[in-house]
């Protein structure tokens, strides 16, 4: 079993990726923390506090974390995700409170108290995870891993950006805190656009027919949460689960390893995750990235563990 701090920006995505996460015998959810993304801090938290309810988990925190990227000011994406973030979904106001550490303070803690047995996974942009690391600067070599979903890389025909055309969504909105944390020295494994965006790895409208049909709180939710976005993109790509699939099952995604660096200063490139794909470079390799992904297994899982409940 795995120890797992899951950082997000519910986010309709992220909501998939806490409702994999919670129903995975093989992880241990030690705490959500959330963060400035796809909607505010404020709502990320209510949001990922309104999925615990949902699910009847009381007693993993939510902690708080950055209200705007490092630098640049909020983007948020409501115009994909809806204006409170769960697209037509509509949870209660949740009783959960907020928990009283920051998210920072709560992942120096867990890192302090479970060192190489937790793995970070940040379904967001990395402003928390930089500012973590700022913080406690010997956080990469005290935690197993750190699974991001975020960038695109080039490896896949699908991976270009989507926030802008070179520049994948949680790296564009704080590239500054990607930079730090791709240098930061993590054992960072990244699941980006090029495997998500497959249409092999995504939910097709068929699938979601299926969802659609079932007569469930999970089937009535998730149909809620996706519904716009299908009809809109023709189907809706599984970032944030993808990666959370990376930790329950790493035999699910292949990766190959690569030099990345992240464009700051680009007029139309900041953001884009710059990938040396050169044979035989001798650039040091700091990010695992996804190249392959087995469809059926991950779609099986999706819907066994999400949908049906495990
Ligand atoms: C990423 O951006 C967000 O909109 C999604 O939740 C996902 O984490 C995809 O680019
Ligand atoms: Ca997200």
């Amino acid at each position: 079993m795995r120890h797992i701090i899951l950082d997000t920006d519910p986010g309709v995505d992220d909501a998939l990726a806490i409702l994999l996460a919670l129903s995975s015998e093989e992880l241990q959810v030690e705490a959500l923390t959330t963060v400035v993304g796809n909607v505010s801090q404020e709502k990320a938290n209510r949001n990922a506090r309104r999925i615990l309810e949902f699910l009847g988990v009381e007693d993993v925190p939510v902690a708080p974390g950055a209200e705007r990227p490092l630098i640049e000011e909020p983007r948020p994406a409501e115009d994909i995700h809806g204006p409170e973030g769960l697209g037509q979904a509509k949870l209660p106001e949740p009783r959960l409170k907020p928990d009283e550490r920051s998210a920072v303070e709560l992942i120096v803690e867990k890192a302090e108290e479970l060192g190489g047995e937790l793995t970070l996974i940040a379904v967001g942009p990395l402003t928390n995870i930089a500012l973590a690391y700022m913080a406690e600067p010997r956080l990469p070599e005290m935690v197993g891993e750190l699974i991001i979903m975020g960038g695109a890389y080039g490896v896949t025909s699908h991976g270009f950006g989507n926030a802008s055309p070179v520049a994948e969504f949680n790296i564009w909105h704080d590239p500054e805190a990607a930079s730090i944390v791709f240098k930061a020295g993590f054992k960072l494994k990244a699941v980006g656009l090029d495997v998500t965006t497959d249409p092999r790895n995504r939910m097709s409208p068929s699938l979601f027919r299926e969802i659609e049909a079932l007569e469930t709180p999970r089937g009535r939710l998730i149909s809620d949460l996706c519904r716009d976005l299908v009809q809109r993109f023709n189907g809706l790509s599984l970032h944030d689960p993808l990666a959370v699939a990376a930790a329950i099952d790493p035999s699910l995604i292949e990766f190959k390893a690569f030099h990345v660096d992240v464009e700051l200063r680009g007029e139309y490139t900041r953001g884009m995750t710059v990938t040396d794909r050169r044979p035989g470079s001798r650039a040091p390799v700091n990010v695992e990235v996804a190249v392959d992904v087995d469809s059926e297994r991950f779609l099986k899982l999706f819907m066994e563990r999400v949908v049906y409940g495990g």
